[in-house]
């Protein structure tokens, strides 16, 4: 008999959102007038922008001509694409990349779960807490934490609270790790790191040769230009930091899937008699393994999110998130919670009321006003008497929303 990866074993819980999805729908079922507005997943809701609809039409009718037919890509992502990421993302903010320092792939979830392949199974790892889940499950399965220990904490990884008196950011730890997750604007907690908050961290990186691996799937939403997007704005990370973006939430892509991860060659690792080996080759060398590249119809679709039309187009859809964003937060704040975040990210941090606990407050809410969110909790321990709210929603219902949550509770 085949013997499994016991490592799956010591996973605690069922991965969040399907979780959340199946209390929804236990709860629709027992309720199946009940009006339930979700605003729980961070999932888009408007189409797609019309540049990029044209573009997947132009890429279809390529697709049925001999001349344009394209089969496998060219492995990283086309040129007409990563040269717009290039361009768009980095050159504008002053970072200078080479093309093959850009991994093409169909998603920052699958990246981030996976970039930790290419390190050793002995390396310590760090995360803030609450955390996007997947960093940490993708370790347990690993075998780089020993068991839970039933609050959500598995023991040898490093989680760094963050909470209201560190404004949800925390500093860099005094002692060190081999791998830091670090994710900006923040998936849960909506925070954004500043660039003094971000040079510590990458200076501590330096200082212990660590390396970070940075998600920035929300840049997107980053309403203050003084704020960093990448990275690679501060000096030094190119040497110990590897960034992923995504067009899930900025270009409407949760469905079509594109996304990107930079691996620069200055950054190094050590092989077991400790010489230093490049990672950005382990990276490339992974993904010609396991990876075919994100189809050409749907590079073209992202590629047109970079046109100055197209910029123009999803940088409208941000911004009605973002006012779904503001009119959560005023409306929530007006009914009385406490409440963070939603201004460089689509996602509203509050706490609980009442003390109720963060799965206590995700079934009142869902009784009370039928409105899903996603418990704090689920994010982690340090999640506990908090809860999420997403800005992705059409604004009749968030608008909703906010409206019988102020009924139900002021
Ligand atoms: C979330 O709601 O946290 C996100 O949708 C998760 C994701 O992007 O995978």
């Amino acid at each position: 008999m085949a013997h499994i990866n016991d490592h799956y074993l010591k996973l605690e819980a069922g991965y969040l959102f399907p979780e959340i999805g199946r209390r929804v729908e236990a709860y629709q079922a027992a309720h199946p007038d009940a009006p339930v507005i979700r605003l729980g997943i961070g999932d888009v809701t408007l189409p797609l922008v019309p540049v990029i609809v044209q573009a997947l039409h132009e890429a279809v009718d390529d697709m049925g001509r001999a001349e344009d037919f394209k089969g496998y890509g060219p492995g990283q992502g086309y040129p007409f694409l990563v040269d717009a990421i290039l361009e768009h993302d980095f050159r504008s903010r002053g970072v200078e990349l080479e093309a093959d320092e850009v991994f093409v792939s169909d998603g920052s979830k699958q990246d981030s779960g996976n970039i930790q392949e290419i390190f050793g199974t002995d390396c310590s790892v760090l995360v803030t807490d609450p955390v996007y889940p997947v960093y940490v499950d993708t370790n347990v399965m690993a075998g780089r934490t020993g068991g839970g220990d039933g609050a959500g904490y598995y023991e040898g990884m490093q989680y760094l609270p963050a909470n209201e008196a560190n404004g949800f950011v925390p500093a860099p730890p005094d002692g060190s790790a081999d791998l830091a997750y670090l994710c900006s604007p923040n998936n849960p907690t909506g925070s954004v790191m500043t660039r003094e908050q971000l040079t510590a961290w990458v200076d501590w990186a330096r200082a212990c040769d660590a390396v970070i691996l940075f998600d920035a799937a929300y840049d997107a939403f980053i309403s203050d230009p003084v704020l960093p997007r990448s990275i690679y704005e501060i000096p030094g990370a190119k040497e110990c930091a590897i960034e992923m973006r995504s067009f899930s939430k900025r270009a409407g892509f949760t469905g079509m899937r594109c996304a990107y991860t930079i691996v620069p060659k200055a950054l190094q690792g050590s092989d077991a008699n400790g010489e230093k080996v490049s990672i950005h080759s382990l990276w490339a060398r992974r993904q010609a393994t396991k990876f075919n590249e994100v189809p050409y119809i749907i590079q073209r679709a992202a590629a047109a999110a970079f046109s100055q039309e197209g910029q123009k187009q999803t940088c409208e859809q941000v911004a009605y998130y973002m006012e779904n964003a503001r009119r959560v937060r005023d409306g929530l704040s007006a009914a009385g919670f406490t409440v963070f975040a939603g201004v460089h990210a689509p996602y509203i941090w509050l706490r609980t009321p009442e003390g109720l606990r963060s799965w206590d407050f995700f079934d009142v809410l869902l009784e009370k006003t039928h409105v899903v969110g996603t418990p704090g909790s689920g994010f982690g321990p340090a999640g506990e008497g908090y809860f999420r709210i997403s800005a992705f929603n059409s604004r009749e219902n968030v608008d909703e929303a906010v409206s019988r949550i102020q009924k139900a509770f002021s």
